[in-house]
C-alpha cells in the first residue's frame, strides 16, 4: 500500500527525515512511533505530496506519490497532525463539504461515525473543545470508509474512552480489509492496535518490528511462592534466568527464552502461588534498542 526508498526530505538548515525506507502491507496496521521532532510529521506530509522530498521516492497504491497524487487521495483517509477547518461550520456542513469536494452522495459513514465517537455534528466546529474537534478530524478522515488511512496522532486531545473507541474503529476498520499508518509517541496505543511498528528516532528509522514476534522473542518476569523458603541456587543455575531476588519464600527473578526448566525447578517444591508479567512494549525496546537506537 505504501513503499518508500531511501525518502529524504531534508529542511533549510534542519534535519528533516534521512533515508526512510518501508512498506505498509495491504490490511496491516502500521505504526510509527516516535519522540516529539522525530520526523513522523514530516513522513506523512512528504507521502502526501505535501512536501517535496529531497532525495528518494514514495508510492502509495503503486502510484508515484507525487505524479499520483489526485487519485492516491481520492482514495485514502488522512488526519493531520493539526487538524483544522473553517470554525464557523458544523461537523455536518463540513462534512457534508468533504463528501462534495469527494464526489459523494451521502454523508457515508460520518453519522454512524458521530454516534460511536458521541460527536456532535451540528455545533460550530469553533465552539467545540479541542477533543470533540479532534472527533470531526477522525470522522472527515474515515467517513468515506478509505482503503488507506495514514492519521498523525490520532488520539491527541481524546480522553480515555474515546481513544479505545478509536483504537477499536480502526481495528474494524483493519478487519474489513483495510490499511493504517498510523503515528504517535504512545507504546501502549501502538502496542494494543499495531501489527507492525516502525521506531522512528532523529529522522533515520532504527527498528521496524512485528508486535507480537517483539513480544515472543521477550522474555517474562517471574515471581513464585513457596511453601517453604529455598536454596535459590538451583534456580539461577537455569539458563535464562536473571536478575534473582528473594525474601525467603517469594522469589523473583527475569526469565529470558523457555519457560519450561523453570516450571519443572519450581515443581520439586510445593508452590503456593506463581506470577507471571509480561513487559511492557517500552521495556522491550529499551532493552533492545536503549535510548540511543540500535547497537
Ligand atoms: N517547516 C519546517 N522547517 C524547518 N524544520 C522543520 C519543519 N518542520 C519540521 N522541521 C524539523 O524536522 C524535524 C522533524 O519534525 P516532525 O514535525 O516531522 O517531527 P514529529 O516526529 O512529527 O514530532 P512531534 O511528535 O512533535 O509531532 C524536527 O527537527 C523539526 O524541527
Ligand atoms: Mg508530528
Amino acid at each position: 500500500m505504501i513503499d518508500t526508498d531511501r525518502l529524504t526530505k531534508r529542511y533549510a538548515g534542519a534535519r528533516g527525515i534521512e533515508d526512510l525506507s518501508f512498506v505498509v502491507e495491504a490490511g496491516e496496521i502500521y505504526g510509527f512511533l516516535g519522540p516529539n521532532g522525530a520526523g513522523k510529521t514530516t513522513t506523512i506530509r512528504t507521502l502526501l505530496d505535501l512536501l517535496h522530498p529531497s532525495g528518494g521516492h514514495a508510492s502509495i497504491f503503486g502510484l508515484d506519490s507525487h505524479r499520483g497524487s489526485r487519485e492516491i487521495r481520492s482514495r485514502l483517509g488522512n488526519l493531520p497532525g493539526d487538524f483544522t477547518c473553517d470554525p464557523r461550520l458544523t461537523g455536518r456542513a463540513f462534512l457534508a463539504f468533504c463528501a462534495e469536494a469527494r464526489g459523494l452522495a451521502g454523508l457515508g459513514r460520518g453519522p454512524v461515525l458521530a454516534e460511536r465517537f458521541e460527536a456532535d455534528l451540528d455545533r460550530r466546529i469553533g465552539d467545540l473543545s479541542r477533543g470533540n474537534r479532534q472527533k470531526i478530524g477522525l470522522i472527515q478522515a474515515l467517513f468515506h470508509d478509505p482503503e488507506l488511512l495514514i492519521l498523525d496522532e490520532p488520539t491527541t486531545g481524546l480522553d480515555p474512552l474515546m481513544q479505545e473507541e478509536f483504537l477499536e474503529v480502526i481495528t474494524d476498520h483493519r478487519d474489513r480489509g483495510g490499511t493504517v499508518l498510523l503515528s504517535s509517541h504512545e507504546l501502549d496505543e501502538v502496542e494494543r492496535v499495531c501489527d507492525r511498528v516502525a521506531i522512528i528516532r532523529e529522522g533515520r528509522l532504527v527498528a521496524v518490528e512485528r508486535v507480537a514476534e517483539l513480544r515472543g522473542r521477550s522474555y517474562h518476569h517471574v515471581s513464585i511462592r513457596f511453601e517453604e523458603s529455598l536454596e535459590v541456587a538451583e534456580l539461577a543455575a537455569i539458563p535464562g534466568v536473571s536478575e534473582l531476588r528473594t525474601d525467603g519464600t517469594r522469589v523473583s527473578f527475569k526469565v529470558t527464552g523457555a519457560l519450561d526448566p523453570v516450571v519443572k525447578a519450581a515443581a520439586h517444591h510445593t508452590v503456593l502461588d506463581m506470577e507471571l508479567t509480561e513487559p511492557s512494549l517500552e521495556e522491550v525496546f529499551l532493552t533492545y534498542y536503549g535510548r540511543e537506537g540500535p547497537r
